[in-house]
């Protein structure tokens, strides 16, 4: 994986995935293996989104490794808010760091990134594109708790907007994996994404009704319903609130349902969920820091 950039979850062959994961899993018994491994190098963090977990777990990976991060700030403190393109912001701190870390609104915008700079560019969310850091980390929580064989994974809520869903259904079809998308119509998978897991041949089936599946699946994997991407906010309030999961709905469940959300949530898991042994979502986010550990240290 030396000096590629990673724009997609498409990109991953399963061979790429076990690399990540077997040392992510090799880091996470000892933070310190690989101390000092990366002293010298400076990874950009250029965030022009929100975020909590991605960057402040990709700051923490590159700490831990050694290096250092330095960090474009806010848009509204950058020179963003003076006009300037993205082309120009990434060539500018290409000069500064060994690989960049970017989260954009615009879909393809890492993609465009990596076509003017030359170190490493790391898809860290292109609005409803691509999080393929975040699939890396599903797919090592996926595997420590349910393991890859014979697997049934449901996919619920914002499954239209939610790029967390997009990279992870991709990546689940190199393994024997059926997937279940549950969602209201308005927000289902979009045609491209759906072409392109029937283009591998997988197993997809698309439901409304989580009741309808719960009792089959080994993986939940929930999520927000991305109020920011909607053009129009009367649209997102017929759908806000509509999917929500809670303990009692999970005593339909198997003993062993792992309940998966990249986070932040807002609704869509009762709070009475977190006190269940299903509820995955905190070890899914703290498993963020061996698996970007281990991604920068095979990528750099
Ligand atoms: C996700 C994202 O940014 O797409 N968050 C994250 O990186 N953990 C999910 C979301 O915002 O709903």
């Amino acid at each position: 994986m030396r000096h590629d950039h990673l724009l997609s979850a498409k990109q991953l062959s399963r061979g790429d995935i076990e690399t990540v994961l077997d040392r992510a899993a090799a880091l996470a018994d000892d933070l310190g293996a690989v101390a000092g491994a990366h002293v010298d190098r400076l990874l950009g963090l250029c965030f022009f989104e929100p975020s909590t977990r991605t960057k402040m777990s990709f700051d923490a990976a590159m700490k831990r490794l050694g290096g250092d991060t330095i960090d474009m700030g806010g848009i509204d403190s950058s020179s963003v808010t003076k006009g300037e393109s993205l082309a120009d912001t990434v060539r500018v701190i290409e000069g500064y760091a060994d690989a960049l870390v970017l989260r954009h609104p615009s879909e393809g915008s890492a993609q465009l990134a990596s076509e003017f700079v030359d170190v490493p560019v790391i898809n860290a969310g292109d609005g409803a594109g691509q999080h393929p850091t975040q699939t890396l980390l599903d797919l090592y929580t996926i595997r420590e708790n349910a393991g890859f064989e014979d697997l049934s994974v449901g996919m619920m809520g914002d499954l239209k907007y939610g790029r967390t869903v997009h990279s992870l259904a991709h990546a689940l079809t190199n393994f024997d994996v059926s997937q279940h998308f549950i969602s209201p119509e308005s927000l289902q998978l979009p045609r491209s994404v759906r072409y392109d897991l029937h283009g591998t041949g997988a197993q997809i089936r698309e439901h409304t009704d989580v009741e309808e599946v719960v009792e089959a699946l080994d993986v939940l994997y929930v999520t927000r319903i991305q109020r920011e991407r909607f053009p129009d906010e009367n649209e997102y309030r017929k759908v806000a609130g509509e999917y929500r999961i809670d303990a009692e709905l999970l005593e339909r469940a198997g003993d062993d349902l792992t309940v998966m959300h990249p986070l932040p949530r807002v609704d869509e898991i009762a709070p009475d969920v977190d006190e269940t042994d299903h509820a995955t979502y905190f070890q899914q986010a703290h498993n963020g820091v061996p698996v970007r550990m281990a991604l920068l240290d095979l990528m750099l």
